[in-house]
């Protein structure tokens, strides 16, 4: 059985088919790439995965259970967390506090009442954000206020966000966008440990490099429609994406 399956996902807007008729299946264990041009339908898909959108038709299945439809709290306490294309801090707290408020925004408080009790935070949750810290890489930036921290650093406290919340599927949108060389291998490196440690990856990425060095299996979305699907050698060499790619400048980035 897949640990994430959906059936015919289809997200209208007025006219526009943003996501359509997508079947999409992840294996325990794997890292999926989902990639496309810009506009393709990537976001909108982690939207409806993830509950911030309802899909207008279709289903999706996470671990045997349906959950179409249920609230994005109600998804992430099953086990199904994303972090966002546009980096989404608290940027005036610090990078542990923001930890910990990934760890509550995802069990389901509102964010006012998280923010209203950041004061006391149990002594096993400071133990388990300052681990995820460690793990990512940012232990030392733990009392730094996010603003404040380089682009790269911010990126990856999104994931720290993300992974507080102990996800079994974790949906990353673009997490290396905007870095270096460096930045953006360390990352790469970071999403293998990850999924070394229990946690399938759907990771949606323009980064090429970073794709086909990652993924197992690669999922090409193009104008909301499942374009190609298989191994990285097979998509990179589908005439018909890279049709869908010509001109984007995409390919070769
Ligand atoms: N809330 C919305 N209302 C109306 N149209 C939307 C909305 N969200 C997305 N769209 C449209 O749906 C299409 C798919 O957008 P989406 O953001 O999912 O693409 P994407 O593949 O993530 O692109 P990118 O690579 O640029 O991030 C686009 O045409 C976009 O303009
Ligand atoms: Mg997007």
């Amino acid at each position: 059985m897949p640990l994430l399956e959906t059936r015919d996902l289809t997200r209208l807007f007025g006219g526009l088919a943003a996501v359509n008729g997508v079947d999409l299946t992840v294996d325990k264990g794997e890292i999926v790439g989902l990639i496309g041009p810009n506009g393709a339908g990537k976001t909108t898909c982690f939207n409806l995965l993830s509950g911030f959108l309802r899909p207008t038709r279709g289903s999706i299945v996470f671990d045997g259970e349906d959950i179409t439809g249920l609230r994005p709290h109600q998804i992430a306490a099953r086990g199904l967390v994303r972090t966002f294309q546009l980096t989404t801090l608290f940027q005036e707290m610090t990078a542990l506090e923001n930890v910990l408020l990934g760890l509550h925004l995802h069990s389901g408080k509102g964010p006012r009442q998280v923010l209203f009790s950041r004061r006391d935070f149990p002594a096993d949750e400071i133990a388990r954000g300052r681990d995820v810290l460690d793990f990512t890489g940012l232990a030392a930036h733990a009392h730094q206020l996010s603003r404040n921290l380089p682009h790269g650093h911010q990126r990856v406290l999104g994931i720290a966000m993300a992974l507080a919340a102990e996800p079994r599927l974790l949906l990353l949108d673009e997490p290396v966008t905007g870095m270096n060389l460096d930045e953006s291998g360390r990352v790469m490196d970071l999403v293998k440990t990850i999924r070394s440690r229990g946690t399938t990856i759907l990771l949606v990425e323009h980064n090429m490099k970073a794709v086909m060095g990652t993924c197992e299996r690669i999922v090409v979305l193009n104008f909301g429609r499942k374009l190609a699907e298989g191994t990285p050698s097979h998509v990179s060499t589908s005439p018909e994406v890279i049709q869908a790619y010509l001109g984007t400048g995409v390919a070769h980035a």
